[in-house]
């Protein structure tokens, strides 16, 4: 993929997320998250977070991107965006970066709001010291 290529990648991936953002249903805090998760094929899932009355429930934005990709059959990701209106950079909570890290890997992670992209990290970098299931078979004796 050549520079303008995955600048333009980069910027459709944005825009699906602005538009996934307009979806939440985010009534309890009012802070509306989209987020657009690339398939290495090329095919987008688009989240947004959906809140519920118990709060504990809440679903955020990239999970729900996240677990529909999965449900479709999707495995192969190369990156997600995720959008929020907010001058910092909204990066995944802990428990979207467990779940990213297991099924997406090390994928690009670019954060915007809704006028510019604000960061961009890798997900090895937002995670540093992951549990995954490789432990699972480790064992010492
Ligand atoms: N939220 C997301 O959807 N993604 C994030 O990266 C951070 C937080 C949602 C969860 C909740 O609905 C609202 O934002 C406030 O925490």
């Amino acid at each position: 993929m050549s520079g303008s290529d995955r600048t333009a990648s980069v910027d459709a991936l944005v825009g699906a997320a602005r538009l996934a953002r307009d979806r939440a249903l985010a009534p309890y805090s009012n802070f509306k998250v989209g987020a657009a998760l690339l398939t290495s094929a090329g095919q987008i899932y688009l989240g947004c977070n959906i809140e519920n009355a118990t709060y504990g429930l809440t679903v955020c934005a990239e999970r729900v991107a996240l677990l529909k990709a999965l449900s479709e059959g999707a495995r192969e990701f190369s990156m997600i965006a995720v959008v929020a209106d907010t001058n910092e950079p909204t990066p995944p909570c802990g428990s979207c970066r467990q779940l990213l890290w297991e099924y997406c890997a090390d994928i690009d992670v670019v954060l915007a709001n809704l006028v510019r992209v604000s960061a961009r990290h890798h997900m090895r970098t937002l995670l540093p010291l992951p549990f995954d299931g490789r432990l699972l078979t480790d064992k010492s004796s």
